[in-house]
């Protein structure tokens, strides 16, 4: 049942270029340069009537949210806010029948994130639903579904769900440039054909494993480290910091690169590591100065980047290189590098892997 692997985890992180593909799947024209998304029911006019975005998810879905803001706002140019579940309907949301609620949930069960589907839906938005199971609450309870082809996700730690997650979002903001004419033509096939080119990009990474072995050996007897990052780099590092705590129980923390230097700075210390991100271009720069800081105070920094950017090799202790894809893509391939130093420190430690204490794979209480 687990094909070979050791732990469902490390299956289903090795599941994920197929997890793209299926998720992709019939979803894109033979021509390579529409998103043909039957399943959203949305006419061109109700389409172009969407005022707000409203997404809204726990945990991991959560961070996929986060990419997902990004996605829409710089593709469809529509303002987007972003809540988890279990804060959404007590701040009083400004809720209207121009919302789109997004909510993401790969099992479709979570109370809290039914819950604000169910307060959406009251309030007149039309609700749009990214779902690993065909039928669950969500699925059932939504406007329209857009289905993750993940595959069953066994290993309470969400890997192959989250990167479909992440599919979805390129292909609806996509989906919503077309009809709303905020991208031109070769821009969308230029996209299109990257997204296309991933799968391929994450099998690379896998290759590389062994590397972020030896580093998470190396972190595996730490009890504290940061992961920093800019931008989506930031989204990304949320991630790779809940997956990290999650399973390895090693104390971990996401920041804004840019606000280390307004508190917790102070916790940077002689050997701390710290895993930085350095993938998006246009930010590339502001990030190594951020690095630099917290060399300067002895950190050993583990800098994530994209193959051929030698700079970074300057500022940092080791690099892990990731194959370039477009900036707003990237997310797609450097949490790979960070589901793996996360499943190998949980190993060094003992850890049970699949089942980490006092966690379950479907949330039913809020
Ligand atoms: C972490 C993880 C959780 C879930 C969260 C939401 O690895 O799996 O954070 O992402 O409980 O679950 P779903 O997506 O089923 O609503």
């Amino acid at each position: 049942e687990k094909a070979g692997f050791d732990h469902f985890m490390l299956k289903e992180i090795h599941e994920q270029p197929k997890a793209y593909r299926d998720t992709m799947g019939s979803r894109i024209s033979q021509t390579g340069d529409r998103v043909e998304l039957k399943e959203v029911g949305m006419s061109a006019e109700q389409i172009r009537g969407i005022r707000n975005v409203h997404i809204v998810a726990c945990g991991t879905a959560f961070h996929a949210g986060l990419i997902g803001k990004s996605v829409i706002e710089k593709l469809a140019r529509i303002p987007v806010e972003i809540d988890v579940a279990s804060e959404y309907r007590y701040r009083s949301p400004i809720i209207t029948s121009d919302t789109l609620a997004i909510v993401v949930s790969q099992s479709g069960e979570t109370a809290d994130t039914l819950a604000a589907l169910r307060e959406a839906k009251r309030c007149g938005a039309r609700v749009v639903a990214i779902t690993n199971v065909v039928g669950s609450s969500v699925a059932r309870e939504a406007d329209d579904v857009i289905v993750t082809w993940a595959g069953p996700e066994i290993a309470v730690a969400s890997t192959k769900a989250y990167t479909s997650q992440l599919i979805a979002f390129y292909l609806f903001g996509l989906h919503l440039a077309q009809t709303l004419g905020t991208m031109e033509a070769a821009e969308i096939a230029q996209t299109i054909a990257a997204l296309q080119a991933l799968p391929e990009q994450v099998e690379a990474i896998l290759q590389e494993k062994d590397a972020i072995k030896r580093i998470a050996e190396d972190i595996a007897g730490h009890d504290n480290l940061f992961f920093i990052g800019r931008g989506l780099d930031y989204a990304v590092a949320m991630e790779g910091s809940l997956k990290l705590k999650e399973i390895s129980y090693i104390h971990s923390e996401a920041y804004a690169a840019g606000e280390l230097k307004h508190g917790t700075l102070a916790l940077i210390e002689e050997g701390i590591p710290v895993i930085a991100l350095a993938t998006q271009d246009a930010l590339f720069e502001k990030t190594v100065s951020n690095i630099k800081e917290v060399k300067a105070r002895g950190a050993h920094v583990l800098g994530l980047a994209n193959e051929g950017d030698h700079e970074l090799e300057k500022a940092v202790d080791e690099v892990f290189a990731i194959p370039r894809t477009l900036p707003l893509l990237t997310p797609a391939l450097s949490v790979i590098p960070l589901q793996l130093l996360a499943y190998y420190a949980s190993l060094a430690r003992g850890n049970d892997v699949d089942k980490p204490r006092n966690l379950a794979k479907s949330v039913t209480v809020e």
